[in-house]
C-alpha cells in the first residue's frame, strides 16, 4: 500500500479535535482521551509518517473515526446513534486464526442474547510495509446457496461463496438445507498474507436465529422460515485520515423490512411471494390483485412479529424513518451536512407511508471517515478471487 497521505491525516486530526472541543461532545465516550494539543499532535503524525509512511491512531482516535464513518454512511437510515457505536480494538490480530476468533468474539459481545448493541471490531489496517487482514464473508452470518439441478436450495446470492467455501475443504450439513450458517473465510494479514484463505466454522450457539411465526396465521410456522438476529457487514474497508482497515466488521441490528421484503421476498434471494400468497388463499394469476403487495406486507409483520417474541433488538421502518429525521434536525444543527442515498433509506414497502420519503437530501460527500467497499473485496463476497 502507498504512504499515508499527511494531508489527510491533518484533515482527520483537525475534524477529531474540533469536535471534541464542541460542546456535548463529551458524549462521543472516549474522545476527551487526547493525548496532546493539536499542533503537537500534528507534528508527531507528520514525523511518524515521514519515518514509517503511515501513522498509528490513539484508541480515541480510532473510536472517533468509525463514528464518523458510521455518521456519513448514505445508505443507513440507523444513523442517530452513531455515538454510541462500541469499538473492539483489535489492530494487534493479523493471524487468520485469531481474525476468526475474534468474529466470532463480535457476534457474542454484540448479540448479548438479543439485547443488540452496535458495535466494531477493527483489525490490523493496511501499511506500506504489509497488509492487514481479509474476512470475505460479506456479513459474518450468512446462508449458503446450494444449486441443485435448475434451481437453488438456500439463499441464491451465495451460490458462488459456497463454491468458493466448499473448494477450500467446508462440506456442508447433511442434508443440506435453506438456512446452513456459511464458514467465515479468512485471510491472514502481515507474514500470513502468502498464504490462501482459510475457512472456519461458526459455532452454532454464537450465530443468534428466530424462527418465523405470525401473529394471526398459524400455517405461517410450516414454511419453515428463520434468520439471523445480527447483520454484520463485514467485507467493507474502513478509512479513517490516510490509514486504511480492510477489517473492520460492524454491525447495528435489523430493521423488519430487511428481511421481509427484501432477503425473503426478492425473486433472487427466497423469493417466498407467490408461496405466501397461495397460503392467504390470494388470486395470484393476475398483478392487479395486489397479491405480491399483501404478501410482502405479511412477511415483513411477521419478521417483527417474531423477532419481538425472542427479545431480539429489532427496528420498525415507521419508527425508524422518524428517528432518521431526528438525526438530520441534530446534524444540521451541529452544522454539518447529512449526505443521504435516497433510493435506500426510503423503506422497500410503504415508502408513501414513512415520511423519509417526502423530501430530498444532501449527496453523498467522498472525503472524510468512510465505510467504502471496494471492486477486490466485493468480488470475494461472491467468492470470486481477485
Ligand atoms: N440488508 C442487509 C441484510 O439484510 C443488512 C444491512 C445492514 N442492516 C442493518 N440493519 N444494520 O442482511
Amino acid at each position: 500500500m502507498a504512504p499515508v497521505d499527511p494531508e489527510e491525516a491533518e484533515e482527520f486530526l483537525r475534524l477529531f479535535y474540533a469536535e471534541a472541543d464542541e460542546p456535548g461532545a463529551t458524549a462521543v465516550k472516549g474522545s476527551a482521551g487526547r493525548t496532546a494539543p493539536l499542533e503537537e499532535r500534528l507534528e508527531e503524525v507528520r514525523d511518524e509518517i515521514e519515518r514509517t509512511g503511515t501513522y498509528v491512531h490513539t484508541s480515541a482516535e480510532l473510536a472517533f473515526g468509525a463514528r464518523v464513518a458510521w455518521r456519513s454512511s448514505a445508505r443507513c437510515i440507523g444513523r442517530l446513534y452513531w455515538r454510541s457505536l462500541h469499538l473492539r480494538d483489535r489492530r494487534h490480530v493479523v493471524a487468520p486464526d485469531e481474525v476468526a476468533a475474534e468474529c466470532v468474539g463480535h457476534l457474542d459481545d454484540a448479540t448479548r442474547r438479543g439485547r443488540i448493541r452496535s458495535t466494531i471490531t477493527v483489525f490490523a489496517p493496511d501499511t506500506p510495509t504489509a497488509p492487514g487482514p481479509r474476512v470475505w464473508n460479506e456479513q459474518l452470518i450468512r446462508y449458503a446457496g446450494y444449486r441443485t439441478g435448475g434451481r437453488v436450495l438456500g439463499d441464491p446470492r451465495y451460490v458462488g461463496f459456497t463454491d468458493h467455501a466448499r473448494s477450500l475443504g467446508w462440506v456442508p450439513p447433511s442434508p443440506m438445507g435453506r438456512f446452513d450458517v456459511l464458514p467465515l473465510v479468512v485471510s491472514g494479514g502481515g507474514e500470513w498474507a502468502e498464504k490462501g484463505p482459510q475457512f472456519y466454522e461458526v459455532p452454532p450457539e454464537s450465530a443468534l436465529e428466530v424462527e418465523l411465526t405470525h401473529p394471526d396465521h398459524d400455517w405461517f410456522a410450516e414454511l419453515g422460515l428463520r434468520w439471523h438476529a445480527l447483520p454484520v457487514i463485514s467485507n467493507m474497508r474502513l478509512d479513517i485520515g490516510g490509514v486504511s482497515y480492510p477489517a473492520a466488521p460492524f454491525n447495528g441490528w435489523y430493521m423488519a423490512t430487511e428481511i421481509g421484503a427484501r432477503n425473503l421476498s426478492d425473486s433472487e434471494r427466497y423469493d417466498m411471494l407467490s408461496e405466501v400468497a397461495e397460503r392467504m388463499g390470494l388470486d395470484t394469476s393476475t398483478d392487479r390483485t395486489m397479491w405480491r403487495d399483501r404478501a410482502a406486507v405479511e412477511l415483513t409483520l411477521a419478521v417483527q412479529h417474531s423477532f419481538d417474541q425472542a427479545g431480539v433488538s429489532m427496528a420498525d421502518h415507521h419508527g425508524e424513518s422518524q428517528r432518521f429525521l431526528r438525526h438530520l434536525e441534530r446534524e444540521e444543527s451541529a452544522g454539518r451536512t447529512c449526505p443521504v442515498d435516497w433510493s435506500w433509506i426510503v423503506p422497500p414497502i410503504s415508502g408513501g407511508l414513512t415520511p423519509v420519503f417526502h423530501r430530498y437530501y444532501d449527496e453523498p460527500s467522498e472525503s472524510g471517515p468512510m465505510f467504502r467497499m471496494d471492486p477486490q473485496q466485493a468480488a470475494r463476497g461472491q467468492g470470486c478471487p481477485m
